[in-house]
Formats: structure tokens, C-alpha cells, sequence
């Protein structure tokens, strides 16, 4: 029968976790070494720290006396760059091979319900496009508008990793098998809130989860990718989340931004609906971006408003950002990674008696990484305002709930497609659904510029072709 090494045991023992092998003894071969290779994952000196920090943090709020709003790009300024200049900027990089595109995809899903990674989510209103051709779809209108070949890379984590590679596979990866490198995070095993002690979802099983979206960091430089991005000259990196199908991947005019600010790293935001808007706030402290989850903020302050009666702390964080490949690289070499947050969750998980239990209340702590901590690092960073209908509508939420749903999503994506079929001149009937592929146009620059739009679009219409005529494509 399977054994633990010694180290192993003694280690897990020095560290009061032994709970975890009560069942040993009665575990067949295959479990044992199902068990093993968890444990054999777990960095049992890191979780022995970061259950210290969680009993000896304290309820202090955050010092947010220096709080100020972000430096940014506002819709109505009259800023140091125009957005031609940015655009054209933007375009030159991606037509020069510059830009590549990370997309985190690692996450469970777990408040949508669907069984499956959420990429794989079928979210074009009329296409049934996934949430993975959404961005895809893009890169590729952008590649051939641009006669280029963007690089992108996805994160994915144990949970989903095979079955997205097998998605991908079996759709010859979108013809871009030679341009996709998927990476897989690490995970974290999760803690029981009062004790500290691992959590078994079964007898030969950890309860284990991704490591959050900043574990993309420690992932991408473990496995080479950002080194091999500065050899290749991917000198920018577009990041993403894979729930967002009107995500702005590779905006030219937000790639021209950050080149012509010189930035290490440019956010993209929206402006706050409200001072209660559930979305974190990018603001600058101590000189340095930072973002402040809504639940950290408080009330007083969010509601501040400036002379013309806006909320002075207005730019709300949507994930989406621009990142020099060079900062990340060195971030990545110069720390241990980003730092852990504690998220309390309810965790099914066996008791005592080693039978299942499903707690009604948050009773575990997991572990997570954000992407956002990397902002506080960068000395110099970019903050620019886009309209909220045209680069966010996200799939959160189970198709039974009432916002950041499946549906509203697709509401979402019809109502930007039809304003920009509306200002192109072609008139949308009432209550017509509309979708547009990139490839007929990828933004609505490209829509305008099209010769054959319709005048009038009576029924549900998904405009897919003919494809855009790209004026600058080396066949024309
Ligand atoms: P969310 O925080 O919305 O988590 O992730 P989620 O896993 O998708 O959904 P819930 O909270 O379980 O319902 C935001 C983005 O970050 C990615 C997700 O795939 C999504 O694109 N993510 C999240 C990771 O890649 N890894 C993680 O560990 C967590």
C-alpha cells in the first residue's frame, strides 16, 4: 500500500493539521495518492503565516486620509491627448506585433450555476456565442484589420483547466492554435474559520480552490510567459476577465493611452451609477492607484461630491486593464507575489465524524490574490473613463437573480449594437434584437465605415457578413 513520505507527516503533524489523515488506514491505494499529491501541494509554511495574520488582524479601517480621485481621462476632457492621437497610437502597436492579451478564466463560477468553466457560457443574444469566441471574435477582427497576430493567453485553473483545452481542441482553438497559451494558477486549500484547520471535502480530498485572479502573477512568471513576452517583444499586455463580453479587449484607443502616458499600468472605468454602486473605487493614496472595495468605503466619503455635484470618488473598477509587460516581469521577480485576502464562504465540508456537512453560515476562509494589488506598485498609472454600456456587461449572477445575469447581459450587448447601428444611420425597428460580429465590424469606427450597412432592420438581425472590407489588409 501507498505511503506518505516521512517529511510529509511530520510536517503535517508540526502543524496540527493530523485531522487530515484520520481515514488513512481506511483509504484504498488510488485515494491515498489522491491525498498525497494535495498535501504534497500545500505550502503548509505560507498558510501557517496567513492563518496568523487572520487572527491577529484587527478591525482598523483603512488610512484613507490622503485619498484623492485617480489620475484619469474623463469623457468630457479636454486632455493632454486626444483620443485620434490615442487611437492611432494604439493602432500602431497592435499592427507592429506589440500587444498581447491576458485572459483570467480560472474562476468557479460558482454564482452563475453553470457546470461547466464559464467561458464556455453560450452569451451572443442571437449567435449563441460563447463568452470565450466574444473575445476571441475580437482579437481576430482586430488581427485582420490590422494585418497582425495578437498573442493571447489564458489562465485557467485545476477546476477547469482540462475542459477548456478540450473546447479549445475540439474547435481547431478558433485557427489560432499557434497564437493560444493557456497557464494554470495555483489553488489554495480552504481553512475552518474557527480553527485553522484544513477543510476535507471528502476522506482522500482537500477542499481546494483557485488562488484568485492575482495568482495569474506568480503563474505567468512560474511558467515563463512573461519572459518569453519581453524576448518576443510583447512589450504590452491587455487584461481581461473572461465574463464581460463587451470587455474592451485591445481597444486601440486605450493601448494608445497607456503607450502615449507612458504608464505602467492604465485602467479602464466607468463612472459610479451611485454612491452605493457595488463595484470597488480607483482612487489615489498617497500618491499611488489603489482600489477600495465598496464594503471598505465608507459611506461618508463615497458620497462626497465635487462642485458640479458629481461624486468626487467616481471611477468604479471594472477589471479591465493595460499593463507594461516590464512592470509585471519585475514585480513578479522582486516579491513573493501579491498579498492574500480573506474571503469568509460556505463551505460544505465533513465534520468531526467524518460525515458531510452543509453549514448554513460562513464557516471556512479562503484564499485569494487580486489583480488589483499590483496598481499600488506601478509608479505611474493611467485611469481612462469609457461609457458603461459600451464596455461592461457582465455574467455574474445565476439566470434567476436581477442584475449582472445572462440576460442582462444580452440586453446589454443588443442595446450598444443597436445604438451603433442607429448612429450609423441604418434604422432598428422596436423590440428587434440585433448582434454584430467583429468581423462584420469590430467597433463602431469600423461599423460606420461600412458601405453595405442596411438602411432598415425590421427583424432580429446578427450581421456576420459579408466581413469587414479592411481597407489596410494586405490582400486588398
Ligand atoms: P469572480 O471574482 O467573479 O469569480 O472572477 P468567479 O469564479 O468567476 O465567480 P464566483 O465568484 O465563483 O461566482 C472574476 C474573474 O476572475 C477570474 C474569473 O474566471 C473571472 O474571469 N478568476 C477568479 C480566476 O481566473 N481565478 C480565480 O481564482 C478567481
Amino acid at each position: 500500500m501507498f505511503e506518505l513520505p516521512s517529511q510529509l507527516t511530520d510536517q503535517i503533524s508540526q502543524c496540527g493539521q493530523d485531522h487530515v489523515l484520520r481515514s488513512w488506514d481506511h483509504l484504498d491505494d488510488s485515494q491515498r495518492k489522491n491525498l498525497a499529491a494535495q498535501l504534497t501541494d500545500v505550502n503548509f509554511e505560507l498558510l501557517q503565516s496567513l492563518w496568523n495574520q487572520y487572527k491577529q488582524r484587527t478591525k482598523s479601517e483603512r488610512d484613507l486620509s490622503s485619498i484623492a480621485p485617480p489620475n484619469s481621462i474623463r469623457l468630457a476632457d479636454k486632455e493632454s491627448y486626444s483620443y485620434e492621437e490615442a487611437h492611432t497610437k494604439g493602432e500602431q502597436l497592435l499592427r507592429d506585433g506589440l500587444v498581447g492579451v491576458i485572459i483570467v478564466a480560472g474562476g468557479q463560477g460558482s454564482r452563475l450555476g453553470f457546470n461547466h468553466p464559464k467561458g464556455l457560457y453560450p452569451i451572443g443574444p442571437l449567435s449563441d456565442r460563447t463568452l470565450f469566441q466574444f473575445i476571441l471574435d475580437k482579437i481576430a477582427g482586430y488581427e485582420s484589420l490590422y494585418a497582425t497576430r495578437i498573442p493571447l493567453f489564458v489562465m485557467t485553473s485545476p477546476t477547469v483547466h482540462k475542459e477548456t483545452i478540450a473546447y479549445f481542441q475540439e474547435h481547431g482553438y478558433f485557427g489560432r492554435e499557434d497564437r493560444v497559451q493557456f497557464f494554470c494558477q495555483p489553488t489554495m486549500p480552504a481553512l475552518d474559520a474557527k480553527t485553522g484547520k484544513l477543510l476535507l471535502q471528502a476522506s482522500d480530498c482537500l477542499f481546494i480552490s483557485p488562488n484568485g485572479h492575482g495568482g495569474m502573477l506568480e503563474a505567468m512568471q512560474s511558467q515563463g510567459i512573461l519572459y518569453d513576452c519581453i524576448q518576443k517583444g510583447v512589450d504590452t499586455l491587455f487584461y481581461g476577465q473572461i465574463d464581460n463580453p463587451l470587455s474592451p479587449t485591445c481597444s486601440p484607443a486605450l493601448l494608445g493611452y497607456h503607450a502615449l502616458s507612458n504608464s505602467q499600468a492604465t485602467l479602464q472605468t466607468i463612472a459610479k451609477q451611485s454612491a452605493t454602486d457595488k463595484t470597488g473605487s480607483i482612487v489615489s493614496l498617497d500618491g499611488r492607484t489603489e482600489i477600495i472595495e465598496y464594503s471598505e468605503i465608507p459611506t461618508q466619503l463615497a458620497e462626497v461630491t465635487d462642485q458640479q455635484g458629481e461624486l468626487k470618488f467616481w471611477a468604479a473598477n471594472i477589471a479591465v486593464h493595460v499593463f507594461q509587460t516590464k512592470f509585471l516581469h519585475n514585480v513578479a521577480r522582486s516579491s513573493n507575489g501579491l498579498p492574500y485576502h480573506f474571503a469568509h464562504k460556505t463551505v460544505a465540508c465533513l465534520d468531526k465524524n467524518g460525515m458531510l456537512h452543509q453549514p448554513v453560515e460562513p464557516n471556512a476562509i479562503k484564499l485569494e490574490r487580486f489583480i488589483f494589488d499590483l496598481l499600488p506598485l506601478a509608479e505611474k498609472t493611467l485611469t481612462v473613463e469609457a461609457k458603461r454600456e459600451e464596455v461592461f456587461a457582465p455574467v455574474k449572477n445565476a439566470p434567476s437573480e436581477k442584475f449582472s445575469t445572462p440576460l442582462t447581459s444580452r440586453q446589454g450587448i443588443c442595446r450598444l449594437h443597436r445604438q451603433w447601428l442607429q448612429a450609423a444611420g441604418c434604422s432598428v425597428a422596436d423590440n428587434v434584437r440585433v448582434e454584430i460580429h467583429p468581423q462584420y465590424a469590430p467597433d463602431f469606427r469600423y461599423l460606420k465605415q461600412r458601405s453595405d450597412l442596411p438602411l432598415q432592420i425590421k427583424d432580429d438581425a446578427y450581421l456576420k457578413d459579408p466581413p469587414f472590407n479592411f481597407p489596410d489588409s494586405p490582400e486588398n
